[in-house]
């Protein structure tokens, strides 16, 4: 039994199931088109989200030519390659084995940007925090990642590409932010664990670590100490 304006279990546990089983994909997408109206559903569900006085600042590319595609990925190689550079030892080597996007393999790709410079919403929200419009985009992408998940759909964020190159490629004017490239596409399953954390890169934080009460604290970087020694 809900009360009030919840939703019923089922439902509530479909919308925590889809948070907990998304995932950044960037392999085994397979070799099928995602129809138009289910790329409809994606981007509805990217401008249904919530918008930093109501501005709406998103703006969507759906990248499917092949030869854009081999260009982004060119792109993607010079960036990954400085990336590369920056590390050494052990951690460069585990960067060369990391498989980070999916741009030639997924069957659609979708570059999200945003109109920083749009006056609508009439700069509410903004005149202290004008960098609410980007993340009023970051909202879109996240909505378009879980109903992405919901339709069996995988998506995949490239954020190693230059981003005056990208905007290059894509033809993206001055005054307009690219903010994700996305690729996306059918996928049979979604791992249990994000990519980063199975090939030993990062692991993921326990939330206690990351919540504290009324004010700031860093005792959580103690507790992750205590951790480590024990
Ligand atoms: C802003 C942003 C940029 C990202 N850029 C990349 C990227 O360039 N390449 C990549 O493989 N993953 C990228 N990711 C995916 C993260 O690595 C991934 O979300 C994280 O490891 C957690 O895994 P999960 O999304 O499967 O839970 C990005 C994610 C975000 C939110």
């Amino acid at each position: 039994m809900t009360e009030g304006a919840a939703f019923d279990v089922q439902e509530r546990d479909a919308v925590y199931r889809a948070i907990a089983t998304r995932r950044d994909v960037r392999r085994g997408f397979l070799d099928k088109p995602l129809p138009d109206d289910l790329i409809h559903r994606l981007l509805s569900a990217a401008h249904s989200a919530p918008s930093v006085g109501l501005m709406q600042p998103s703006r969507f590319i759906l990248v499917r030519d092949h030869g854009i595609r081999r260009a982004v990925h060119a792109a993607f190689l010079q960036a990954n390659e400085q990336a590369m550079a920056t590390y050494t030892g052990e951690r460069r080597e585990q960067y060369a084995r990391l498989k980070l996007e999916g741009i030639l393999e997924a069957p659609q790709n979708l570059c999200v940007v945003s109109d920083l410079e749009s006056e609508r919403g009439h700069q509410l929200g903004r005149h202290t925090m004008p960098e609410t419009a980007i993340y009023s985009t970051v909202c879109a992408i996240q909505n378009l990642w879980l109903a992405a998940r919901a339709e069996g759909v995988g998506v995949g964020w490239v954020s190693i590409l230059d981003p005056p190159r990208l905007a290059e490629i894509l033809q993206i004017p001055a005054n307009i932010l690219p903010v994700a490239y996305l690729c996306l596409g059918y996928v049979n399953r979604f791992g249990t664990q994000p990519e980063l954390e199975r090939y030993g890169w990062e692991s993921r934080v326990p939330l206690d670590r990351v919540i504290s009460y009324d004010t700031y604290s860093d005792e959580r970087k103690a507790g992750h100490v205590e951790a480590a020694k024990a």
